[in-house]
């Protein structure tokens, strides 16, 4: 008799993880493609007129990471030694290998909150040119959108309107770190350009929900871009027949966010179904778009995580939670093997 070969795990590690469709790939094979380091993929440029107009901004560039956006954000708005206001938690402050310091030279001071900060919070941090020279001057302010460490928290545009404006009238830039951007539109109902017409710059992840393998696009003014586009070559992120990477980010855009809304709704059934069991603690009033944030009580995250690791994989994230990330390559029928695998391990 053979046996039945045991499922693999359900992985709720990230969002990354979302591998590209058919349709995506076929798009990839079939685009046209030219010398990008010399302005000539036009499906490069396509995808960067597009997400510009997307954004209610001037202009785009397509860079290889949600990372080296906000690098060339940094180096394009900041001098070295001045300051960067970001959200607590932010990952551009956590998880960026410490590039705002290597590369832009800048400083980061974390203000607020789990996403959040206000602009009295935002006010009392920015530091002034001090002609003493004892502080570092505050050049810009990132906000986060959605916000990672704070469980997918997406802010309005008119509280971003706000930060923007308090930052503005300090001389401070404003920048939104929009990895997961498209699932604020979604989870807002809000035009991507809502907030894009509100900032200074932004950059969007096409590799995240979306599904890409790869890609974000970074957006501002067409002066600020053509900044931008000079650190993009010191970075190494000249890229030459680009187009075959931008056809999947412009596949996703056109195909792809609206399936967004499913993966919230099956973050939230995943959060309730968590909240029904035994030995964990969770916030259902923080869930908000495709991240879940729970804390087992009666064992440390990295040994839920073990324990459940042949059936679902799962991170530990921050003080004593563990996260998971719903995304399109997860279906309800996985999503009931994750319920019944995590209400087994907490209730036995
Ligand atoms: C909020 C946020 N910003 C930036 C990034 C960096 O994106 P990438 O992995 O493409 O460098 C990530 C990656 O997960 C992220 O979550």
């Amino acid at each position: 008799m053979t046996q039945a070969t045991p499922l693999a795990p359900v992985d709720l590690r990230s969002d990354t993880l979302t591998l590209p469709s058919l349709g995506m790939r076929e798009a990839m094979a079939s685009a046209e493609v030219g010398d990008d380091v010399f302005g000539e993929d036009p499906t490069v440029n396509t995808l960067q007129e597009r997400a510009a107009h997307l954004m209610g901004m001037e202009a785009g560039l397509f860079v290889p990471s949600g990372t080296m956006a906000n690098q060339i954000a940094m180096l394009t708005h900041c001098r070295r030694g001045d300051e960067v206001i970001v959200g607590w938690g932010a990952h551009s402050f956590l998880y960026e290998s410490g590039g705002g310091a290597v590369l832009a030279g800048v400083q980061f001071q974390q203000v607020g909150d789990h996403g959040y900060f206000s602009p009295y919070e935002l006010k009392a941090a920015i530091h002034s040119e001090d002609p003493s020279g004892h502080c570092a001057p505050t050049t810009l302010m990132m906000i986060e959108n959605t916000h990672n460490r704070g469980g997918g928290k997406w802010i309005s545009p008119e509280q971003v309107a706000e930060l923007s404006v308090t930052a503005g009238n300090a001389g401070v830039k404003t920048h939104i770190d929009g990895a997961r951007l498209w699932n604020a539109v979604v989870a807002s109902g809000r035009a991507a350009s809502d907030w894009g017409e509100r900032v200074d710059s932004l950059t969007f992840c096409l590799s995240k929900g979306l599904g890409a393998p790869i890609g974000s696009v970074l957006c501002g003014t067409e002066e600020w871009i053509q900044r931008a586009h000079r650190y993009r070559k010191m970075l190494g992120g000249g890229m030459r027949q680009a187009g075959i990477i931008a056809a999947a980010g412009l596949y996703a855009l056109e195909n792809h966010v609206e399936d967004l809304a499913e993966d919230h709704r099956r973050a939230r059934d995943l959060a309730e179904a968590l909240d029904a069991c035994p030995n964990i603690d969770i916030d259902l009033d923080q869930v908000h778009s495709n991240i879940v944030l729970f804390t087992p009580l009666n064992a440390s995250p990295q040994e839920v995580c073990e324990a459940l690791s042949s059936k679902v994989r799962v991170l530990p994230f921050g003080a004593g939670q563990i996260r998971a990330v719903l995304h399109r390559d997860i279906s309800d029928d996985d999503l009931q093997r994750v319920i019944e695998s995590v209400t087994e391990h907490f209730s036995s």
